[in-house]
């Protein structure tokens, strides 16, 4: 397995890490005895680092992570980086409500996410949303004293814009920020990353794969539950959806001349914007994850990058990347 280094203060890790979201959320029905047999086929190909959150099944993923390690080998469970976001505040009807970045919030969640994960350190720690009635000082000063506590090897942040990263750095080292980046989402490349190479910070990017959206496998016919993320994402819908899946045709066309599929090529088109970028992939399946994992193998030349950028031009996507409600939440948007 290929490794990447998170930012200048932040662990080695896999180049593509897991992203154990869909397993417990969002993305419809889950199989947990699937969603178990991933996660250790993701730790049986190198891969090292898992992400999850504590809101994703409101602890459900933080407990499918915990099972998964108590079922792998020592060397696995050794081996393996939890990265957890918290700060999501929950309705009993599962809605979204808010954030807390409060300093003792900061550390209740903590302590109910090493119980569930059932270890004694988690070793990225980020608020999923800028808290924005606290100042990100304070909430990263409090993941600061757990680092010193050792309770928490890493701080990492998530979703926040240029100078809220360089607030957070200010008051301690900064492993990587954890953003949306894909071949349809780039709004980081104007100030964002420019802000966090120049501190040394790493990103781990999310919805690499924009949800399924540019994976080759969505169609306009495929019906989603209520629950499903995509049910509510602009990009997603109507029209929206037929422009986006244009895209997509275009991107297939450049991945059937290489031989690849359309999720290799857009997973390899973010592996190659920078050494220190590491895609989390999605996959609940092993199907899904042995597909994406490939895309390692895949090198992209300058002619390539060149073909896609005309398939996906910069800024092509229709629709928001979130729903209006949401986007109010990205600071990283602002
Ligand atoms: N910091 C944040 O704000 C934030 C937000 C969202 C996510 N995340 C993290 O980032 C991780 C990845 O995000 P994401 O789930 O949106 O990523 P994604 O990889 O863009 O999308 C995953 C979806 O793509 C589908 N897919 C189709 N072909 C695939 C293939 N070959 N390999 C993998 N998936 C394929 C999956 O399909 P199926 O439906 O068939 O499973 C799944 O529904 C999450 O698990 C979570 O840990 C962070």
């Amino acid at each position: 397995m290929q490794t990447r280094v998170l930012g200048k203060n932040g662990p080695r890790t896999s180049a593509l890490g897991l992203g154990c979201m869909g397993m417990s959320a969002l993305y419809g029905d889950t199989d947990r005895a699937e969603s178990v047999a991933t996660v250790h086929a993701a730790l049986d190909a190198g891969v090292t680092l898992l992400d999850t959150g504590d809101f994703y099944g409101m602890g459900h993923n933080e407990l499918l992570i915990n099972e998964a390690l108590r079922t792998t080998s020592a060397a696995h469970r050794e081996r393996a980086l939890i990265s957890v976001k918290f700060g999501a505040l929950r309705t009993v009807e599962g809605g979204f409500t808010g954030y807390d970045g409060r300093p003792e919030a900061v550390k209740n969640f903590a302590a109910y996410s090493l119980q569930r994960l059932g270890t004694d350190h988690i070793d990225i720690y980020r608020i999923a949303r800028l808290d924005p009635a606290v100042p990100v000082e304070e909430t990263v000063g409090a993941i600061a004293e757990l680092v010193t506590a050792g309770h928490v090897r890493h701080i990492g942040l998530s979703e926040v814009g240029a100078e809220t990263v360089r607030k957070a750095a200010s008051v301690a080292p900064v492993s990587d920020l954890q953003i949306e980046y894909s071949l349809i989402s780039r709004g980081i490349e104007d100030q964002i990353l420019p802000a966090c190479r120049e501190l040394g910070i790493g990103v781990t990017a999310y919805g690499v794969l924009s949800r399924g959206l540019i994976s080759g496998n969505w169609s306009s016919q495929r019906e989603l539950s209520p629950g499903d993320f995509r049910s509510m994402s602009p990009r997603f819908s109507g029209e929206n959806l037929e422009r986006n899946l244009t895209l997509v045709e275009a991107l297939r066309r450049v991945a059937d001349g290489k031989g690849v599929t359309v999720a290799q090529t857009a997973i390899a088109w973010v592996l190659s914007r920078g050494e220190d970028i590491v895609p989390l992939i999605g996959a609940r399946t092993r199907e899904r994850l042995a597909e994406s994992l490939s895309a390692l193998d895949v090198t992209l030349d300058a002619d390539d990058l060149d073909a896609i950028e005309q398939a996906v031009p910069a800024g092509s996507a229709a629709g928001d990347r979130y729903p209006a409600a949401q986007m109010a939440h990205l600071d990283s948007e602002k």
